[in-house]
């Protein structure tokens, strides 16, 4: 079995102020958490806001060094103490999708020359290769590079956009795909079809996810294992059904009991989501 992902110890303190007057912000406190598997799997990160939910993907992606403990995904030492894959490496296996689609594409530039640079920078591939590479990866996600030649951001929808930025994160092959807020500016209307293409892209392509979301019932919808977050600390983990279906922690039922509809609307949400 593989470690796909594992936390040991994480933990990330924000320094804000000068000398005499700082004040240290604990964003991760000895995060632990960790999941090994066969298959691929996706791995929910709720908690409300503040409680290190970002912090805890930006350690991931190495945007954020620890101040203590390490972070492993697929048996590599990708954060903190003893990080072995080069820069290259790493972007390779792990790869981001940012809440905003507006804002990862400029509007000046048109949205394949970004495809075409992650193909050329991050997966090192030749020109023809990198044609096939980015042509696949739209087609992955339900689009073509037909549709996206040429074309700026203010072109496409927020669904639209999103979709090929999860496109290009998929042109380097990751084994882990980091997804902070993805579906949150999307039209409601629009969410399920990107939470159904991680399930799929999960199946057939056999990426990872973490996804990092408000939405519990997104989470309980595609999530193998889920992670609660609080103030830092991870309250409670495990497989889905059993943190959502069997909460033990009363931060847990408190977020679940928080969704915005009652215990008996819930159940034929999720039904009309699977
Ligand atoms: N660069 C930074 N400098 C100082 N403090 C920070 C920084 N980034 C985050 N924080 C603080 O760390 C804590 C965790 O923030 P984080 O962004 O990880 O939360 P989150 O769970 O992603 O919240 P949200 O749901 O609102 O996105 C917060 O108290 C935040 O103010
Ligand atoms: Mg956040």
């Amino acid at each position: 079995m593989a470690v796909i992902l594992r936390t040991e110890g994480l933990n990330k303190d924000y320094r804000l102020g000068g000398f005499g007057r700082a004040k240290i912000i604990t964003a991760l406190d000895d995060v632990n958490i960790n999941v090994e598997s066969d298959r691929p799997v996706i791995i929910s990160v709720v908690g409300e806001s503040g409680s290190g939910k970002t912090t805890l993907a930006k350690t991931l992606l190495r945007l954020v060094e620890p101040s203590a403990g390490r972070a492993i995904v697929y048996d590599k030492v990708v954060a903190g103490k003893g990080a072995q894959p080069s820069k290259r490496d790493f972007m390779k296996s792990v790869q981001p999708i940012f809440q905003n689609p507006f804002e990862a594409f400029s509007r000046y530039r048109p949205v394949d020359a970004y495809l075409f640079e992650t193909a050329d920078r991050v997966a090192g591939l030749q020109a023809k290769e990198a044609e096939a590479s980015v042509d696949h990866a739209l087609v992955a996600v339900g689009l073509d590079l037909a549709d996206v030649r040429g074309k700026y951001s203010n072109q496409f929808s927020g669904g639209e956009l999103q979709r090929i930025s999860i496109a290009r994160a998929l042109i380097p092959d990751p084994s882990l795909i980091v997804a902070d807020e993805p579906v949150s500016m999307i039209d409601a209307s629009r969410r399920m079809i990107i939470i159904n293409l991680f399930k799929r892209l999960r199946d057939e392509q056999g990426r990872s996810f973490l996804y990092i979301t408000h939405d519990l019932a997104t989470a309980y919808y595609i999530s193998d294992f889920v992670a609660v977050m609080n103030k830092g600390r991870v309250v409670e983990f495990g497989a889905a059904r059993d943190v959502m279906g069997n909460p033990q922690h009363d931060y847990t039922r408190l977020l679940l009991s928080s969704i915005p509809t009652t215990r008996s609307r819930w159940r034929p949400r999720s039904r009309i989501a699977g």
